[in-house]
């Protein structure tokens, strides 16, 4: 007999939940991530298009993926197996599986990178430097062989021994704690970024839209973002979900989850572009800018290097209670439905993910030539991610939810123990229609047939 409740850990309370899952959603994809990308495309109209995004795709489908995992109460796999059994749709498992392989690889070193710029504040190195070597300092060190990957380790056995202890007493203890501080530390960088001399030009290029730079790419970039931030298409949230308790209303946990992840985004995005102009800095320097233009930032406030130090701290902790949730994605199913132990799992999944990492740091400067379709390898896993697996995986979810379960299956898991879920038909219709359509559209686009 299966006896979930006997064997499943599960969340301990209303703000354990929100502080997990907004946990996973929040972390470099908001502070590292979001800002460069948005630096890329050119500011305020990209972010229009994100929200949007977040909207019409982002809220149903998180939704879609807590309704998934609670109702199976399994992992994304077995989830699939147990609620459509016979049928192929456990392959939306997998490909979610495979992403989480993908994701967690480099997002480990980066992981890694914020972990070295802790020392690095701490030290005062900053202190005296031009932009331009700042600059210099972030390409020195990524490009180096040995220095990223021990970092990355060091960071992937933080994740791994979290989520040994399970979900209550690791996962859920440690963002409860975690999650409000970051929020802290932002508010006072955004303070110190505002008031920076020539501050306009920069929230000017936050919140003024220039339409003529939406591009198909701009917009195929978004989704993908939006994917990316809100922990979507894996089997993240069907993971964590499968751990709430059914007195819980999904619909509110998810538009808050959502709400918190695009507000700590923005206030992510405000504390950087002020700076990055009143420096003089290039705003499209891509996946560099948050180590190069922060670091000035601190240069030039009280106290600077200590809030740096806070800075990146916050930066690799709110890393962690992301890579977490992408370890316990694999840790969970191969618990459940491989029967290895929590610590055997644990230790496979993150040694796996860990090797891949490695090449992904090598792919930074000793490998960087070896080129696969062009890209380095670490590009290579960030392409994959964001234009492959996590949009096919949200795909699926979402015709699984509108399509395949029944309305009043869905419908029951809703408003279990009473819960009132008064926005059952809207969610419906963007699960059914809107969230299906615009991610295939934007998907085909992505691989280049449309
Ligand atoms: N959302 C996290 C971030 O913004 C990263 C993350 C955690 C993630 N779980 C995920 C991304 C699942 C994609 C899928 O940094």
């Amino acid at each position: 007999m299966d006896k979930p409740s006997l064997q499943r850990d599960s969340f301990g309370s209303r703000f354990g939940v929100i502080a997990a899952a907004a946990g996973s959603a929040i972390g470099l994809g908001n502070i590292w991530k979001f800002p460069y990308i948005t630096g890329v495309y050119g500011g305020a109209a990209f972010i229009v298009v994100y929200l949007i995004c977040i909207a019409l795709i982002g809220f149903p489908l998180m939704l879609s993926e807590f309704l998934v995992g609670r109702k199976s109460q399994k992992n994304a796999i077995g989830a699939f197996k147990k609620l459509a059994p016979g049928t192929p749709w456990y392959l939306t498992g997998w490909i979610g599986m495979a992403a989480a392989f993908v994701v967690l690889s480099f997002y480990g070193v980066v992981a890694g990178w914020c972990m070295e710029y802790i020392v690095k504040a701490a030290a005062n190195a900053f202190a005296g430097q031009s932009p331009g070597q700042i600059g210099g300092m972030f390409g020195a060190f990524i490009s180096s062989a040995a220095k990223p990957v021990l970092w990355q380790i060091a960071f992937m056995g933080l994740t791994a021994w979290i989520v040994v202890a399970g979900i209550k007493d690791g996962i859920e203890k440690y963002s409860k704690v975690l999650m409000p501080l970051l929020l802290v530390l932002i508010i006072i960088l955004d303070i110190r970024a505002i008031t920076l001399p020539g501050a306009e030009k920069g929230l000017a290029f936050l919140f003024k839209p220039d339409w003529s730079k939406i591009t198909g790419e701009a917009i195929l970039a978004a989704l993908g973002h939006a994917f990316f931030s809100l922990s979507l298409g894996m089997g993240t949230m069907i993971t964590y979900g499968s751990y709430i308790h059914k007195k819980e209303n999904l619909g509110e946990t998810a538009v808050q989850v959502t709400l918190a992840d695009t507000f700590i985004a923005l206030l992510a995005g405000v504390a950087i572009f002020p700076a990055v102009f009143a420096f003089g800095i290039e705003p499209g320097a891509g996946p560099s800018l948050v180590f190069i233009t922060l670091p000035n930032v601190f240069q030039h406030m009280p106290y600077g290097h200590i809030f740096g130090v806070l800075f990146f701290i916050l930066l690799a902790v709110a890393a962690l209670t992301s890579s977490i949730s992408i370890l316990e994605v694999v840790v969970a199913y191969f618990v459940e439905d491989l029967k290895m132990s929590r610590k055997k799992a644990t230790l496979i999944a993150a040694l796996i993910i860990t090797v891949i990492g490695v090449f992904c740091s090598l792919s930074n400067g000793p490998l960087a030539e070896a080129k696969i379709l062009g890209l380095t390898f670490m590009d290579l896993l960030m392409w994959l991610s964001d234009n492959l697996l996590l949009p096919l995986g949200g795909l699926f979810i979402t015709l699984f939810v509108g399509w395949y379960m029944k309305k009043s299956s869905v419908a029951e898991e809703l408003r279990s123990e009473g819960v009132k879920a008064g926005y059952f038909e809207p969610f419906i219709f963007l699960t059914k229609f809107v969230a299906p359509i615009l991610i295939a559209l934007v998907f085909l686009k992505g691989i280049g047939l449309l």
